[in-house]
């Protein structure tokens, strides 16, 4: 071992330079390491991936990898996911560490305990709500639905999650991510007056004891700044323009995009479905910019034509924070025998949010 290279000794080299010394350094570490990649990372990160997939399919490789360094190229949540699904003396490595998710921030444990404790007032919540959250959130969280009988979801699993909570309470408490919550709850046929939006920061979420006993889902009011761009009036625009147009879009779109939506899924299964479609076949993706740009090219050649939603740049600004730089800064210190960036997640809360994962991925 020698001491750490620095990260500011990379940051003026050239991508191309990146590229040649990342794959130099993947060669010299062989299987002692594997890069998972999620699908809005940049292409010039993307490229250098052994895995790539939305947030279930990363986990599940996460936890069956043999690999002794975990390289995530994605956001803090997924390298978090890794540390706690992979073995104790697997190490897992998020390139920058300011590449956070801004939705996932919105929900923290003080306010989620608070809530708890709010609605306690109201409820018998250990036995009467199933605490569900989305992938997208703290390690801190996910314990916190491992201590409370609740369970993570993804994107593509939000619905069988659902039907598993109503099996064991008949409300859920879904966080942080309202549309999610929504545009699932809404697709399995509760009405949307059974779904009530929590607002923390307000006594009783801002809503009434009435309302509280009312509702069967209690949404946590989150959202992903990045899909939330997209609007109904643009598949409106793109539908007067192109009227035999396929819409697809991510659930964490808004309730009105996903009912204008002919299909509705996370970033694996937008890519399944477009990659299925005929020649001649037109499709408006809600989801961000990366991930579309490169599906645009991949499906050119074969006839079939990809838009993005939005008429302005959508890109998930944190997802982008991983460049060459960082990763070929990571991967040449591993090579010295130097770790940097790597993700722990404290024993206690990994013990509890390994359950609530594990309940996840148990339902297949
Ligand atoms: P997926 O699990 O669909 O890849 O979504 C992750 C995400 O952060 C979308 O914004
Ligand atoms: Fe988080 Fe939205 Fe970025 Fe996904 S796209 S990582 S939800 S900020």
């Amino acid at each position: 071992m020698t001491a750490a290279l620095a990260i500011q000794d990379y940051a003026l080299l050239e991508d191309a330079d990146c590229t040649a010394r990342i794959v130099a350094a993947k060669e010299k570490l062989g299987d002692r390491v594997v890069i998972l990649g999620h699908h809005y990372q940049r292409d010039e990160v993307f490229r250098h991936a052994d895995f790539t997939g939305d947030s279930l399919k990363l986990a599940r490789e996460a936890a069956r990898s043999g690999a002794e360094y975990i390289v995530f190229c994605g956001v803090h949540f997924m390298a978090e996911v890794a540390d706690i699904l992979s073995r104790p003396e697997q190490v897992s490595i998020l390139p920058d560490l300011a590449a956070g998710c801004s939705m996932a921030d919105m929900a923290d444990l003080a306010r989620v305990e608070k809530c708890w404790q709010e609605l306690g007032q109201v409820l018998e919540v250990e036995t009467e709500v199933t605490p569900i959250t989305y992938i997208n959130s703290a390690a801190d969280l996910k314990a916190f639905c491992g201590r409370h009988g609740g369970i993570v979801c993804t994107s593509s699993n939000a619905a069988w999650i659902l039907e598993w909570a109503f099996t064991q309470r008949r409300k859920v408490l879904f966080f942080p991510d309202q549309h999610l919550g929504r545009n699932t709850g809404y697709r399995m046929g509760i009405p949307l007056e059974e779904m009530v939006v929590w607002r923390p920061g307000k006594p009783l979420g801002g809503l009434t004891e009435e309302q509280i006993r009312k509702a069967r889902i209690i949404l946590w009011e989150g959202f992903c700044s990045v899909h939330q761009m997209f609007r109904p009036e643009h598949i409106d625009r793109f539908k007067e323009k192109y009227p035999d147009a396929r819409v697809i879009s991510h659930p964490e779109c808004c309730f009105e995009v996903c009912q204008k939506s002919d299909v509705i899924g996370s970033t694996e299964a937008i890519l399944k479905t477009v990659r299925a479609s005929e020649p001649g076949t037109r499709w408006l993706v809600g989801t961000e910019l990366n991930m579309v740009n490169r599906l645009r090219q991949e499906m050119k050649p074969r006839g079939v034509d990809v838009h993005f939603m939005s008429p302005t740049v959508c890109m998930c600004s944190t997802m982008f924070r991983t460049d060459p730089q960082h990763l070929a800064w990571v991967l040449e210190n591993l090579v010295e025998g130097n770790v940097v960036n790597r993700i722990q997640v404290p024993e206690e809360d990994a013990r509890y949010a390994k359950q609530a994962l594990d309940r996840m991925l148990a339902l297949g």
